[in-house]
């Protein structure tokens, strides 16, 4: 059989980004409010907002960045209860804690999606809501919009990893008030790090642009649509103009160079990232002990790796399916069983209760996360799907035995 590929490099850097680099490294000109107009972040802000269908876009540091100025901008009170789901990277509740709010966890069920009846339990008393479409399964937006609409409680979407990703046609990120996403590495568009929010609400970009650093004057460099300057636009700047407290989060020329040459390589990144995915889940799903979720009706996913729940296997097998595949060649991440893992519930202990929620529990305790790039070629899907359904019959076949 061939070796098991490399599943940790990501694909090169278009080579436009170079020539973009170099004029940078030439005029030494990083900072994204030096140049009078067309600086690279500003430009990205702009391509990136008309990519994704919104008005506003705002390039920051990381999407932690995005989701804590996204609070910020919501201008909620301290201590507001903020609700997120049970099953997101660590990064979620703490850019609540950042922004001086409570989170709320709710469940999640066995197919990684918000638990709708407990949502909806939990939602008295909640002043927002963010939703993490983690490992890009999107929540039943559908039911969540309906719900908070009638409340009035705003959503942040956490897109970090949904970029591409559409619910009933429509982006993933410009669902809710404001969308968020992430440019680290192992993110469709990887910058190593950074993040950009967008949101068609003037009032809200116009402050999450003065706390993200855009110091004086420096918001005029901040346009509408198709970089026009619109009167609300102009009327929030005015309106909260020396109000509000800058926390810097802004992004370098350099990595909006990095970036923008990889948005007109989003679409077919989106179409062979699925493809994979799904290939590779027709193989599992063939198999007893696997489970690969469906997607809901309206969702089309953009993966860059896949999940799938093991069936019938206890905790000790659970083990001994990922040390089996890891020895193959193939690293199996169950959520639930590595120490100290930051997408583990119990393991937020930064926050003041860490609640109980046992429906995420059990499914963290067997699912399974395998990253699948979307350079992989079928001979190397073939590889991994062999290796993986290999190391369970090895364990179950032990077990049998
Ligand atoms: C679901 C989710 N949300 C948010 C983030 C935060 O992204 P960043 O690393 O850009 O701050 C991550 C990080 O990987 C994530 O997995």
């Amino acid at each position: 059989m061939a070796l098991p590929p490399n599943v940790h490099d990501a694909e090169p850097i278009p080579a436009a980004a170079r020539e973009a680099i170099d004029a940078l490294m030439q005029s030494g000109d990083l900072f994204r409010y030096t140049a009078p107009q067309d600086a690279p972040v500003t430009l990205l802000e702009q391509e990136y907002a008309e990519l994704l269908g919104s008005k506003y876009a705002l390039a920051v540091s990381s999407c932690s960045a995005a989701l804590f100025l996204s609070l910020k901008a919501l201008g909620l009170p301290r201590d507001a209860r903020v609700l997120i789901p049970a099953f997101t990277f660590a990064a979620v509740p703490s850019s609540v804690v950042h922004a001086d709010c409570v989170p709320v966890l709710c469940e999640v069920g066995e197919n990684y999606r918000i638990d709708m009846d407990d949502f909806e339990a939990k939602l008295d008393g909640v002043q927002a809501v963010i939703i993490s479409h983690m490992r890009g399964h999107t929540s039943d937006m559908d039911a969540i919009m309906a719900l908070c609409d009638a409340r009035g409680i705003p959503v942040v979407e956490d897109a970090a990893h949904s970029l591409g990703t559409t619910w009933n046609g429509k982006n993933i990120g410009t669902i809710g008030k404001v969308g968020c996403f992430s440019f680290q590495s192992y993110k469709m568009v990887n910058a190593g790090e950074g993040g950009i929010l967008i949101t068609d609400d003037a009032d809200l970009i116009a402050r999450a642009v003065i706390m993200s650093g855009a110091y004086e004057h420096n918001w005029k460099k901040h346009k509408g649509p198709h970089g026009e300057n619109t009167l609300d636009l102009e009327q929030a700047f005015a309106k909260w103009q020396n109000q509000l407290p800058l926390y810097n989060l802004r992004m370098s020329n350099l990595s909006a160079a990095v970036i923008r040459p990889q948005l007109p390589e989003l679409a077919r990144r989106v179409r062979d990232g699925l493809a994979n995915h799904d290939y590779v889940a027709g193989k599992l799903n063939a198999s007893p002990f696997f489970d690969v979720p469906a997607p809901l009706a309206p969702e089309r996913r953009a993966p860059d790796s896949i999940q799938f729940n093991l069936i019938g296997l206890s905790e000790a097998q659970t083990r001994d399916f990922a040390a089996a595949a890891e020895a193959k060649g193939v690293k199996v991440q169950v959520f639930g069983l590595s120490t100290d893992n930051a997408r583990a519930f119990w393991n937020w202990q930064f926050l003041r209760d860490v609640p109980e929620l046992p429906q995420t529990r059990a499914m963290l305790m067997k699912a399974c996360d395998v990253r699948l790039p979307v350079r992989l070629s079928r001979v190397e899907l073939d590889v991994i799907a062999g290796i993986l359904l290999a190391a369970v019959e090895e364990t179950t076949g032990k077990a049998a035995a």
